[in-house]
């Protein structure tokens, strides 16, 4: 497997992150080790982890696994969402004590803000982040799911504060879910930052196993019903699947390496509750994406309106 520079951390990690979402909840420990040592024979030292994944329980098998060749692996967790929800600094501080000791490490080496949280100024969330930087409980921090305007403001501030900025950003990106072309994409091309992008496969949609009516995460997971909802999601679903099946490719490789394609993402987060189901999305490693294909692909969707209305001057 090849490794990927991450952002301006320094450093180098493997190009396919595996998210542990599914530890402890759709793969039970012994899956869930299994899913462990197979990303491991494949080459991936990078795993994404959070204090909200099965309720702290995805957290204790990582740190479990980990055990005894930490330094191999570069972890990430999150907080936010979890026991401690939102993003003051008491809870900042006991959400990543609380973390610290479920993964029984004495260092996260990346570690997110899950969401925005808007009633906490952003200086009082900063502070909080650098103080567990200094402190070394933190290497790097990152967030996920905020707008690039919130990015933006927080790396301006922690600038003129002197604190650590956001090195790394986790959006949702897939070939339904394509808003990050618009704004957070480029600005992490322009600012230099890591992308560790999640839910490649759209939370499985694009294997179009949906069409054929199997079950999975769709059939008992209602956020995702609703963040899928739309009928035209489904549409482009079946007709990258019929897209893939013709040249003979599992939808999962192929949806995998069209995220890995774009210029800005660091590293796509694969997710899987069984270690058939991994195969696919980490053949996504060594698959050749031309941009030919990569248009192709592109063309299956809908691309998102540019940022800015005026369109004479960016030849649209
Ligand atoms: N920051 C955030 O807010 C956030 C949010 C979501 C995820 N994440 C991170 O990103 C990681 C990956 O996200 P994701 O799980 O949504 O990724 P994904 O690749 O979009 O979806 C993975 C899911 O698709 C299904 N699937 C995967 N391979 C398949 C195959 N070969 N055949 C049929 N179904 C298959 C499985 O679900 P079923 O078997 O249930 O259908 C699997 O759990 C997570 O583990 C987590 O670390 C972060």
């Amino acid at each position: 497997m090849k490794t990927r520079r991450l952002g301006r951390t320094g450093a180098r990690v493997s190009e396919l992150c595996f998210g542990t979402m599914s530890f402890g909840g759709d793969a039970d420990e012994a899956v869930s080790g299994a899913l462990y040592s197979a990303c491991r024979d494949a080459g991936v030292d990078f795993f994404d982890c959070a204090d909200v994944y099965a309720g702290g329980r995805s957290e204790e098998i990582l740190g479990r696994l980990i055990k005894g060749h930490r330094d191999e692996v570069f972890i990430t967790s999150k907080c936010a969402m979890g026991p401690h929800k939102g993003a003051s600094r008491r809870t900042i501080r006991l959400s990543c004590e609380a973390s610290l000791r479920r993964l029984g490490v004495d260092r996260i080496d990346l570690y997110f803000m899950h969401v925005f949280d808007e009633t906490v100024p952003l200086e009082e969330t900063l502070r909080a982040l650098e103080d567990l930087r200094a402190a070394g409980k933190v290497a790097h921090i990152g967030c996920s799911n905020y707008a690039a305007w919130q990015i933006a403001k927080a790396n301006g501030i922690a600038a003129r504060e002197g604190f650590a900025p956001f090195e790394v950003i986790q959006p949702m990106y897939n070939l339904i879910k394509r808003q990050a072309e618009v704004e957070i994409l480029p600005l992490a091309m322009a600012e230099d930052l890591g992308v560790i992008s999640y839910g490649p496969g759209a939370g499985g949609l694009l294997t179009g196993k949906y069409v054929q009516g199997a079950d999975g995460r769709f059939s008992v997971n209602q956020d995702y019903q609703k963040r899928y909802g739309d009928a035209w999601f489904h549409d482009v679903a079946a007709a990258f699947a019929a897209f893939a099946a013709d040249r003979g490719v599992h939808p999962m490789t192929l949806a995998v390496a069209w995220a890995k394609a774009h210029p800005a993402i660091s590293c796509p987060i694969i997710g899987a509750r069984s270690v058939e189901q991994l195969r696919a999305s980490l053949d996504a490693a060594n698959f050749d994406m031309s941009p030919e294909l990569h248009a192709e692909i592109a063309a299956l969707s809908r691309t998102p309106s540019p940022a800015t209305d005026r369109l004479e001057e960016q030849g649209g």
